[in-house]
């Protein structure tokens, strides 16, 4: 097998208050999916907190240890985020690795990280991680389906002075890391300014990962390939920026990488700057998959919304586009729209619904266009055309001494136009 992690074989373990419904393993199952590891048997423990000491109680370790055995997993997947000190014990106990949500995710993240800078970010947020549990640089899951399983890392130990020296190493490579990306973030902010300069309204795509981002992204745009579509978590992690055409006017429209719950700390903070996109954007369109289950469905937008929050973009304009409506019945998207009777309802694969949400995303701005009438003269023809980039579509009456012209500019565009206009 090419995929060094396909032999891999997780017991998946988490805890449950009891209150929700469905299965409390979806995610961590689809996510281990995602990174190549097979999901060999799951347990879950019915408790308000983990323990602090060992995740779950003493009885269900036992459990879990039997259980091990029995499904011959090589692993063991945590659907929470463990303290260095519950990973360690847990991994003496149980004698197989145990690996958390965070750490596949950030491994989920290094394969699908395309850009220089994605990638930086990503290697920034691991190393920050693996530092946090003193550990060799190369603990990384990616490694593990060798490393581990030969007995190597899986037996737990770079001595001190090894981690020592590791550290070090970190600190280093973390500082080189930061500087690269403070570099990187300028030219970005470069290309940005670039694109400010034609001042575009901007529209950036937000959504749980799998919402169906980039399929809307490329429906829109009408390209069929280019931004990568999978069924698999975050898809997307490079932000990618196209142009869309609404009544002849030029819009921007960005996708953005794909939100999750309990998405590790880490990696808000070290996509900040990905996501800076779309707290630049004039409108976010929140994509939700209408498919899911109303309590899913929840569970996806409080993420999304505490994600948007937290990088300062919870302010903004919005519109909820709810997607995936080609899988539902007709009474099931009555019930959808009900529930949300703001939203738009589309299907990005079969292109149903796509009229409104662009009538929609025209009617969100409108309120920052200014309707101006200009004479542009004969000799003038690059005028025109420089409004016609701005305005779109325009009413024109040609006249003796030159066309005489109404349209809608965006506010800020208007004053470029002041010595044509006809008072
Ligand atoms: P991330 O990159 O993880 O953020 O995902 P994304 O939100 O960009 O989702 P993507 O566009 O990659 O779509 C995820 C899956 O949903 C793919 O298998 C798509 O084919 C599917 N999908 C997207 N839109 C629709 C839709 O309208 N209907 C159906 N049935 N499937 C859809």
């Amino acid at each position: 097998m090419s995929n060094p992690r396909a032999r891999q074989r997780a017991l998946a373990i988490g805890i449950t208050s009891g209150q929700e419904e469905g299965d409390p393993l979806a995610e961590l199952k689809e996510l281990l999916r995602t990174a190549g590891v097979a999901t060999a048997g799951e347990a879950v423990q019915q408790r308000e907190k983990p323990d602090p000491d060992r995740y779950v109680g003493r009885g269900k370790l036992a459990e879990i240890k039997e259980q091990i055995a029995v499904c011959d997993a090589n692993l063991v997947a945590c659907d929470d985020e463990l303290a260095p000190r519950q990973e360690r014990n847990l991994e003496e106990a149980l004698g197989v690795p145990v690996i958390d949500r965070t750490a596949v995710i950030l491994d989920i993240f290094a394969d699908h990280a395309h850009s220089a800078e994605g990638k930086l970010q990503v290697e920034l947020a691991q190393l920050e991680y693996n530092m946090a549990r003193m550990r060799g640089l190369w603990t990384h899951l990616e490694r593990l389906g060798a490393g581990r399983m030969d007995g190597g890392i899986g037996t737990r130990g770079p001595g001190e002075s090894q981690i020592e020296t590791d550290r070090r190493l970190a600190r280093n490579r973390i500082a080189a890391l930061r500087r690269r990306l403070v570099r990187l973030a300028r030219n970005r902010g470069v290309m940005r300014a670039r694109r400010e300069g034609s001042s575009l309204p901007s529209v950036a795509l937000a959504g749980y990962t799998n919402a169906g981002k980039s399929t809307l992204l490329n429906a829109l745009t009408g390209s069929e390939k280019g931004v990568g579509v999978g069924d698999q978590l975050f898809h997307t992690l490079d932000p990618t920026t196209r142009n869309i055409e609404l009544s002849g006017r030029d819009y921007l429209l960005t996708d953005t990488v794909g939100l999750i719950e309990k998405l590790p700390h880490q990696l808000v903070e070290a996509f900040k700057a990905t996501l800076e996109e779309t707290v630049l954007a004039d409108l976010i369109l929140h994509v939700v998959d209408a498919h899911s289950s109303a309590q899913r469905r929840r569970a996806d937008m409080q993420a999304v919304d505490e994600v948007l929050e937290e990088i300062g973009a919870g302010e903004g304009p919005r519109l909820l586009v709810l997607n995936k409506a080609d899988l539902l019945g007709e009474e099931e998207r009555g019930e959808v729209l009900l529930r949300h009777p703001e939203a738009v309802l589309v299907s990005a694969l079969e292109g149903s619904g796509l009229d409104q949400l662009r009538a929609r995303i025209e009617a969100a701005f409108e309120d920052t266009l200014v309707q101006i009438e200009l004479l542009i003269p004969y000799a003038e023809g690059g005028r025109l055309h420089e409004l016609h980039e701005v305005a779109g579509d325009l009413e024109r009456t040609d006249r003796d001494d030159g066309v005489l012209v109404r349209a809608k500019v965006p506010a800020a565009e208007s004053h470029r136009f002041d010595d044509l206009a006809v008072v």
